[in-house]
Order: C-alpha cells, then structure tokens, then sequence
C-alpha cells in the first residue's frame, strides 16, 4: 500500500468511525480545546467528558479561569488523577492573559513557551485548534506507526528521531488531509490498534500492516510520553 493510499483508507475509515465527542466539534474554541488535550493526557475519554463540561461552563474563556484562585481549579478538577495538571492550566491560562491577550496562542513556539506545556500538547493544540500542519504524537499514534509501518513497538520513553522522522512522512501534504490524519490515526490506536487485545479484524489496514506480518509480537508495555 502506498504512503497516499494508506493515508486515505485511515482517513476514511474514521469519518465513519469516529466518536462525536465535543473538543472535536467545529464549534469548539482553542481553549476548550487546549482544556480538553490537557485532562486527556493521562485520563481515558469517558472520564474526562463530564469534568470538561463543568470546566468549560464555569470557565469558558483563560481570562476566566486566570481570574480564579489556582486553589479552585485543582478542587474541579474532581477525580481526574494527576492534580498538577489543573495547576498548569491555571498557570497556562494566567500566562495567556498577560502575553495574549487571554486568547490561547495560535504557534507552535509561543504554545510551547506556555508554563506546563509540552511538546505533545502544543503540537495538538496548533493542529486540533489552529489546523496546523504538525505531526501529533500521543501514546496511541506512536503504537499505529510502529505496528502499521515499521512492526516494530519502541519501549523506550520518549520518541526517537526514527520516530519522528516516520511521523513527519506520514503527515499528508494536503493540509486539510493532515487535520484529519492526525486525529484519525488518534482514533484508530484508542479504538482498534489498542495496546492490549487489538481488534485486527476490523482494522482498515490489516492487510498491509508490518506487525500483523510479523506475527503480531509480543511488546513488554506501553512507551510512556517524555
Ligand atoms: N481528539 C482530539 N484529541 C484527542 C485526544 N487527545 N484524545 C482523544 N480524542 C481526541
């Protein structure tokens, strides 16, 4: 399968599979976005949902949520786990206010110089708000690669240049295609390529996939985010 071809049949399995989920809908503002990729991080979808919804009403803008002692942000935060992270978005949003105007920053360079913000989260956030043509790169994008193209799973904790360079291939040129490929690769690794009992059967590239060749090897636990 070509690089094209394999773009396309991910890219239309998900608009037939996809979740409707809200910090995907074209309503959705760069910060109920930025909100959303923050509490995902380390928190499965179902979650999360409920938690964002309350957030976004009670602080639908950085402006409001800077307003707020950081103090209540981590009480909203509610059961979602990894508390801190309500501290770096309080602190995110505080920064926004004082250098953006309190809107969330549309590049890569000033989402990354953002207090608490990664590499990971500034690149979702440049593609997922802004449509930037950046590769996204989240646990479960990384395992698609590596099953679909290479076959190979890498164990160690932060992406390598190989892992990289690949995610840089993959991205369509096109950049209304790139959008869409960055969350429908997202897509198919949180629904069909999970790390545990993968469903091949209704993968869109099982026949071509490296790692279902390889006799789907056994891979000893999930890269973790660096
Ligand atoms: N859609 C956009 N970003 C997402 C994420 N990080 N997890 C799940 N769905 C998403």
């Amino acid at each position: 399968m070509s690089l094209v071809d394999l773009q396309r049949t991910i890219i239309d399995w998900y608009a037939g599979a996809q979740r409707d989920l809200p910090w995907r809908r074209a309503d959705c503002s760069p910060w109920g976005i930025f909100v959303s990729e923050v509490m995902l991080q380390q928190t499965p979808v179902v979650r999360v949902e409920p938690v964002w919804h309350e957030w976004m009403s009670r602080w639908p803008t950085p402006t409001a949520l800077a307003a707020s002692p950081s103090g209540e942000a981590v009480r909203a935060w509610g059961r979602l786990g990894y508390p801190r992270r309500a501290l770096r978005l309080h602190g995110a949003a505080t920064a926004m206010v004082d250098r953006h105007d309190g809107e969330v920053p549309s590049n890569l360079e000033e989402l990354q110089a953002l207090p608490g913000v990664g590499t990971y989260t500034a690149a979702a956030v440049a593609a997922f708000a802004f449509g930037a043509r950046v590769p996204v790169v989240d646990t479960n994008v990384r395992r698609v690669h590596a099953r679909a193209v290479t076959g190979v799973e890498h164990a160690a904790p932060s992406l390598s240049r190989a892992e990289s360079d690949l995610a840089a291939e993959l991205l369509p040129t096109d950049p209304d295609a790139a959008r869409v490929w960055n969350v429908a690769v997202m897509e198919l690794g949180a629904l069909i390529c999970t790390a545990r009992g993968p469903r091949c059967d209704e993968c869109p590239v099982r026949e071509t996939c490296a790692w279902v060749r390889a006799g789907r090897p056994a891979y000893d636990g999930p890269p973790r985010r660096g």
